[in-house]
């Protein structure tokens, strides 16, 4: 029996809607795999960019609150060599967490968690933890980390010596930090070091005068990570004087802690 017409349009339509519907099934079944084979890349990008965060954010705090004992990069200087593969090899994560949450009683290594009376949230120590195992890759072969910077330290440590009037190494701020530093080693006081060599061209206040720029919480070295700052004033630059035959590698990293102190405020 012939069909009506209108059936007819039914029929047509009810195709259409049929191979519609299964060219989309088909590119779903498609979607699928796809998806299951790009995400994990694309997570494992995700955690790679957060790492490299953390890592960026702990060689800040590093310079600041760690390099003068330990070295801009981690070498050792009156404290252990951190950049060491031994180290790195010899010591989990949570270890180095451990140690610079608690520090280490009875030596210049002081406790930096806050849970400890430091200054350092974990999410901070977190981070310096990050970045020091981001060293392990390239770190030297250094069996004697240890004994370098802390024997070196002692071995002119003399009993009778006037330590007592000495000041810690020391970014220049006058709060509570300053009592965690060491009371056995060098004398070197950013701040005091920036008046006298500094403020005739940068300001006593860091504001700037006519011979050189501010370097306070306004100025263009804000926006610079410190590994610039440590090379204008080690190697100098236009009519800024080379400094890196006048201060040590650990003294210059103190005079940026110092000159971010005074950015954040707090000298
Ligand atoms: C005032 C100097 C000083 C400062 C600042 C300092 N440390 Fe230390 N640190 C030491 C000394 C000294 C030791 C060695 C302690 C010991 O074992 O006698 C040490 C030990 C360590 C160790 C253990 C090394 C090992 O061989 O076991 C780690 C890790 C460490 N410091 C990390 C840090 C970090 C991270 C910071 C900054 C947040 C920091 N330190 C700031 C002096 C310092
Ligand atoms: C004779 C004057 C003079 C003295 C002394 C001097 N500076 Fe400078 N400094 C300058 C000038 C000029 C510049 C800008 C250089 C340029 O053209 O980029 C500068 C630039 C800098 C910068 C880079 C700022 C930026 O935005 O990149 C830093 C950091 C700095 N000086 C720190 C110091 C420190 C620390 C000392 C003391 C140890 C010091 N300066 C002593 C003149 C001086």
């Amino acid at each position: 029996m012939p069909m009506r017409p209108d059936d007819l349009e039914l029929e047509d339509s009810t195709d259409r809607w049929l191979k519609w519907g299964a060219g989309l099934l088909f590119l779903l079944a498609l979607a699928f795999p796809l998806y299951r084979f790009l995400e994990p890349g694309r997570r494992a990008d995700a955690r790679e960019q957060l790492t490299a965060n953390l890592s960026a954010q702990g060689r800040e705090i590093f310079v600041s609150s760690c390099a003068a004992c330990h070295g801009i990069n981690g070498e050792g200087v009156d404290a252990p060599a951190l950049n060491s593969q031994q180290f790195l090899t010899a010591t989990a994560d949570e270890q180095v967490i451990g140690l610079i949450s608690v520090g280490v009683p009875g030596s210049g290594m002081s406790a930096y968690s806050l849970d400890f009376g430091g200054p350092m949230t974990s999410e901070q120590i977190k981070a310096v933890s990050v970045y020091l195992r981001s060293l392990e890759e390239e770190a030297p072969d250094r069996p004697d980390w240890r004994l370098d910077g802390v024997a070196d330290a002692h071995d002119d440590e003399e009993p009778t010596a006037a330590h007592d009037d000495e000041e810690p190494v020391d970014d220049g701020r006058d709060d509570d930090e300053d009592a965690e530093a060491v009371d056995d080693e060098p004398v070197f006081v950013a701040a005091d070091a920036f008046i006298a060599q500094c403020a005739r061209c940068h300001g006593i206040d860091l504001g700037g005068t006519n011979n050189g720029p501010g370097l306070g919480p306004t100025a263009h070295s804000l926006s610079e990570p410190d590994e610039h700052l440590v090379e204008a004033i080690s190697l100098g630059r236009n009519d800024m004087p080379a400094w890196v035959d006048v201060f040590s590698e650990q003294e210059i990293a103190a005079l940026v802690a110092y000159i971010r102190a005074v950015q954040r405020g707090e000298s």
